[in-house]
């Protein structure tokens, strides 16, 4: 026992979960959320009586020295970074520099997410199977490959994706010359993310995630999901962060062998022999098509919903875990999941992901709550005189664990039709964890 503090750096349901796996240790006294949202106090006070829970307000994600200062306010034994943009901007580096103990890959590991044409180019490099691609930084020349792709073949499926990050809006998906050149011009609004981008092969199948935890030369497997990310049922509507997800996603199960030998492997080898070892967590966006698993996207963190599925199923003290990844000792750490399915329906404020309503008040959470096998983490949620209140797009995560599929999915959507956002103002799937409902049916 240490009576540790542990400072989570980022603000959404993710960033819940990881305070609870955190609170759940027996060496954690202290946790604090920087800047957290409101939900997180208000939801785990109770269940940890006996410790400190603190969000940190003020300051913002995309300023480094606010979160510096937060962490020189403290005396800290672990910073946890979980979001993509404090990672790209060295976080990681300038904390280490100072003396702190820091879970989260380097700026260059980083790289891996941070830098779309240095990650295809790595996949290269080792022979990971990924579509094929071309990087620009020339609309000229980005035309001219585009044209001849289409010469080709006039229907063919094309990707073109800022090389460095945006948010998850930065791949526009064309089928025509015509959308192709509008693509091209299209990476200049993403400024500095869109002035180099990458225009890939578009490859067909069904996607799924990996994240694997890596103490630069050793991984474990933390667990499989598949997130849904179009606002809309089946694939409709735009994109968005993602509307929820489950796991393990069969999709993947009988096939986790190979994805880890040819995917994963490679790329926490292939970085520390390039010296860049990747210390933290390794997501692989993955595809199974008809010629194999192939990459979407690597990305330097956990998954936000897919955190929260992810997280709750580890049976160990994820304190410790990531300690020994630190210290470089993952090899010798037990990692244990209790096999159980969880699904995560997001409730989102209307509106969402452009211009979500906001200040509404939310109704039935706590009552949800209470449900068996039922957690709820917060993200958009501002509360006022113990009310709560939409602050956000993507407002709440209701999670339900069960047997299976089927199980965990009507837990899930039995507890969401409790709760309500003022106005007739809440937005969700009702088809989360539908491919493997299919699958089981079938
Ligand atoms: P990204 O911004 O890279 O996460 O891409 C967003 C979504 O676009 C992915 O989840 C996929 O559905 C799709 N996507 C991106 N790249 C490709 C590709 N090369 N082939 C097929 N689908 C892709
Ligand atoms: N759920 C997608 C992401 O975290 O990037």
């Amino acid at each position: 026992m240490e009576n540790a503090t542990v400072l989570i750096v980022g603000a959404g349901g993710r960033e819940n979960t990881l305070a609870e796996a955190y609170l759940d240790s027996k060496h954690v006294k202290r946790v604090i959320i920087a800047p957290g949202n409101d939900f997180i106090p208000y939801s785990l006070k109770e269940r940890y009586p006996d410790k400190e829970i603190i969000i940190e307000k003020d300051c913002n994600l995309k300023d480094r020295d606010s979160l510096l200062n937060i962490a020189e306010f403290y005396s800290l034994d672990l910073i946890d970074i979980a979001p993509e943009g404090p990672l790209e901007s060295g976080l990681v580096d300038v904390l280490e520099d100072r003396g702190y103990n820091v879970f989260g890959p380097t700026q260059k590991a980083s790289k891996i997410e941070s830098d779309k044409i240095w990650s295809r180019l790595f996949m290269e490099r080792h022979n990971i199977p990924s579509p094929l691609f071309g990087f620009f930084d020339d609309t000229d020349k980005a035309e001219k490959y585009v044209e001849d792709i289409y010469s080709g073949k006039e229907d063919s499926l094309l990707y073109v994706k800022a090389s460095g990050l945006c948010g998850g809006k930065g791949a526009i998906r064309v089928e025509n010359i015509e959308e192709a050149y509008t693509a091209i011009k299209q990476m200049k609004t993403f400024g500095d993310s869109g002035k180099s981008f990458v225009i890939e092969e578009g490859i067909i199948g069904e996607e799924f995630s990996v994240f694997a935890i890596s103490d630069g030369i050793n991984y474990k497997i933390l667990g499989w999901a598949q997130d849904n990310k179009t606002l809309y049922d089946k694939g409709k509507g735009p994109n968005t962060g993602g509307m929820g997800c489950h796991s393990p996603a069969l999709v993947a199960s009988s096939i986790m062998d190979p994805i880890e030998d040819n995917l994963i492997a490679p790329v926490i080898k292939g970085m520390e022999k390039e010296g860049v070892p990747f210390k933290g967590i390794l997501y692989l966006g993955g595809m199974l098509t008809k010629d194999g698993v192939k990459v979407i996207e690597f990305n330097a963190r956990l998954g936000d919903p897919e955190a929260q599925v992810i997280l709750p199923g580890l049976q160990c003290d994820y304190y410790e875990l990531v300690q020994a990844c630190i210290k470089g000792n993952l090899n010798d750490f037990n990692l244990k999941t209790d096999g159980k399915t969880r699904v995560c329906v997001v409730g989102a404020a209307k509106g969402y992901p452009d211009n979500p309503i906001k200040g509404c008040k939310i109704t039935g959470l706590d009552d949800a709550g209470i449900m068996d096998d039922i957690n709820i983490y917060g993200a958009g949620i501002e509360v006022r005189n113990n009310k709560l209140y939409t602050s956000g797009g993507r407002v709440f995560n209701i999670v339900a664990e069960g047997k299976d599929i089927i199980d965990a999915g009507k837990k899930a959507y039995d507890a969401i039709a409790r709760v309500d956002i003022e106005g007739n103002n809440l937005h969700y799937r009702t088809d989360i964890g539908g491919s493997d409902v299919d699958r089981i049916l079938a």
